[in-house]
């Protein structure tokens, strides 16, 4: 078995990997507690250091409560950090006011959850094109919509609504919903927790497509093997620590 140290130092050469771009999000000494100088304090996050370069495919793994969710919320813009940087594709968010907060996220971050969140009442098709409700959804936003839903496989569920697609479906609707700003950063928290292993398959593949085709950079929460196995990287998150990072020289 490997120890922690030997594969800490991997972590180091991850960083210039030469397969991929440039940097496109940088942590450091990142803090996150809950519930500061109480009894009940919690620290989620523990001094956190770790870089991504455009185009990688990251799989976050660890125990349940061992802050992944934790991180990938504070990168996805959209909860507090108590200390450390981190930067967005040069950008420092953990000080920035929530208007450009909300702004970095529209432009350059894709967020796919676990619960999925469709709405009910509208179409396959709306919901991918929700979240451009607030700007007002121009004919090519729509087109762009079709054809991320094309990519997607549900060229003919589109006009269907939530209720009447799979699991695996739904999740692939969100998956287009978290994609139709053409972030160049997708963040999935475990988006096939909820699926079996066949539809969560069908996740997955649209997941690695992106990442293939769109060069988008995924940081995905999954223990799903299939992931792990198709991700160029692998971290391991124990007790709001980085215990292993390793590139996968076998990425399928
Ligand atoms: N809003 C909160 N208030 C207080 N404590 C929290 C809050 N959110 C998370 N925590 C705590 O922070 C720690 C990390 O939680 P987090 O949700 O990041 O874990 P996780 O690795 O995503 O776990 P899981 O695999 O179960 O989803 C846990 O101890 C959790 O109880
Ligand atoms: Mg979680």
């Amino acid at each position: 078995m490997t120890s922690i140290e030997e594969t800490k130092t991997v972590e180091i050469e991850t960083g210039s990997n030469q397969e991929f771009g440039d940097l496109i999000i940088e942590i450091k000494d990142l803090w996150r507690k809950f519930f500061e100088d109480t009894p009940a304090e919690v620290v989620a996050l523990k001094g956190v250091n770790f870089k991504v370069n455009s185009g990688e495919f990251i799989t976050i793994m660890g125990p349940s409560g061992s802050g992944k969710s934790t991180l990938l919320t504070i990168l996805g813009c959209m909860a507090p950090s108590t200390s450390g940087q981190v930067f967005i594709d040069g950008t420092e968010i953990t000080q920035m006011p929530q208007r450009k907060l909300s702004e970095l996220r529209k432009n350059k971050i894709g967020f796919v959850f676990q619960d999925i969140f469709l709405i009910d009442k509208i179409s396959a098709l709306d919901n991918v094109l929700l979240p451009l409700l607030p700007y007002g959804i121009k004919k090519s936003d729509r087109e762009r919509a079709i054809e991320l839903l094309k990519i997607a496989g549900l060229e003919d569920r589109m006009h269907h609504k939530p209720a009447e697609l799979s699991g695996g479906q739904k999740q692939r609707v969100a998956i287009c919903r978290a994609l139709i700003n053409n972030p160049p950063i997708v963040l999935a928290d475990e988006p096939t927790g909820n699926l079996d292993s066949q539809t969560g398959g069908e996740v997955l593949e649209l997941l690695r497509k992106v990442n293939k085709e769109k060069g988008v950079t995924i940081l995905a929460v999954s223990h799903d093997p299939k992931l792990a196995e198709f991700s160029s990287r692998d971290v391991m998150i124990t007790d709001g620590e980085i215990t292993r990072d390793r590139i996968n020289p076998f990425r399928t």
